[in-house]
């Protein structure tokens, strides 16, 4: 099996739409992402519908673009990743079919991604391979997981969110204060320029239920302290007590879901008697969490792994970086590979 093969990767979870090439396992050629967030803006939210037809309108100009950036045409391509699960159908649909056409067509092995599973190979990009026994934290704007890895491909989740993930909370938190999707940059933003100890936001589950996560309680919670502020400040009279300045507010927010993901993190790997930890997906972009991540694991002698901003957040590098060492271990796919909306592990 050449260990040089070329991988054409590509990732249509949600709604970005992204396309790389990569070299080996870890020479990125071309890593193109478009994403959509301002095609939902007016919605509050991601359409489906309206992702999927976003994919298919530049998916195939974003290949071509990533050809010549690679400077290779389809006949340097050897296999074809793909992200199949989990994510919005319809969305999946358009990077398999896709993936599926190259694949019949150049006549290349198919190889078809967890995208969750893939998000923790932006580290072997950034760092190299992997220190196994690890743990994986993963958290992006729909998972909250932690993975214990002791290979490639030999894994298991420890620890998952019952309800919302850590991002999605951020998200949605950011959402009430007004702030258009992605959030998490404007609470990171207000986390690093005030301090998060002004008000005291639950921290669910902190000592409960294992390496498990819950933040919909919190999210209530800032829904509940945000009404109660708008109530006093409009129906005090002629004296309306003015709203607490958001800042504060956010920063102290973003403090309860990082000592939550911290606290979890660092007991999972003692109980597990882990000492390599590796933080990935978009939440992970957060300056604020990475430098509190850093910070225990210089107090707890853990070695710490975090890719840079680009490949935290949703990229088809990542991806293909994962199908890399499936091509190596020759486990391919064949063109039945469906899409699945759920995290299958
Ligand atoms: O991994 P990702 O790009 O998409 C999913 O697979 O879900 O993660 C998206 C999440 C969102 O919650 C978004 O607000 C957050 O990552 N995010 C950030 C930053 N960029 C994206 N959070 C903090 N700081 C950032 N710079
Ligand atoms: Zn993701």
């Amino acid at each position: 099996m050449q260990m040089s093969a070329i991988g054409l990767g590509l990732d249509t979870t949600f709604d970005d739409t992204s396309v790389a090439i990569l070299r080996g396992k870890r020479e990125v050629l071309a890593n193109l992402t478009l994403s959509q967030y301002q095609d939902h803006e007016e919605f509050g939210g991601v359409v489906p519908e309206r992702a999927s037809r976003k994919h298919l309108e530049v998916i195939n100009q974003l290949i071509a673009v990533a050809l010549k950036e690679a400077q290779l045409d389809f006949s340097g391509i050897d296999y074809i990743a793909v992200s199949n699960h989990p994510g919005l159908l319809g969305s999946l649909l358009v990077g398999l079919t896709i993936a599926k056409s190259l694949a019949y067509t150049l006549q290349c092995p198919l190889i078809g991604v967890n995208h969750v599973e893939a998000h923790p190979y932006a580290n072997v990009l950034t760092h190299g391979e992997m220190p196994f026994p690890v743990l994986h934290l993963v958290v992006s704007g729909g998972h909250t997981l932690l993975i214990q890895a002791k290979a490639h491909f030999d894994y298991k989740i420890i620890g998952r969110s019952l309800d919302d993930a850590a991002g999605e909370c951020v998200d949605k938190v950011a959402k009430m204060f007004g702030h258009p999707m992605p959030g998490g940059p404007v609470v990171d933003r207000a986390a690093l320029e005030f301090y998060g100890d002004t008000y005291d936001f639950p921290r669910p589950l902190l000592h409960k239920n294992g390496h498990n996560f819950s933040f919909s309680g919190l999210k209530t919670a800032m829904l509940r302290f945000r009404e109660k502020h708008i109530e006093n400040s409009s129906t005090n009279g002629n004296n309306p007590k003015p709203l607490p300045e958001e800042g504060p507010v956010l920063a102290s927010f973003f403090q309860s879901v990082l000592d939550v993901l911290i606290h979890k993190t660092f007991k999972a790997a003692e109980i597990n008697g882990l000492k390599n930890i590796s933080v990935s997906g978009g939440l992970a972009a957060s300056r604020k969490l990475r430098s509190a991540f850093e910070a225990e694991a210089a107090r707890k002698g853990i070695n710490l792994f975090y890719p840079p901003p680009n490949l935290c957040t949703d990229n088809a590098a990542m991806v293909t970086c994962l199908a890399a060492h499936r091509y190596e271990a020759e486990q391919f796919d064949d063109l039945t590979l469906d899409a699945f909306p759920n995290l299958i592990t």
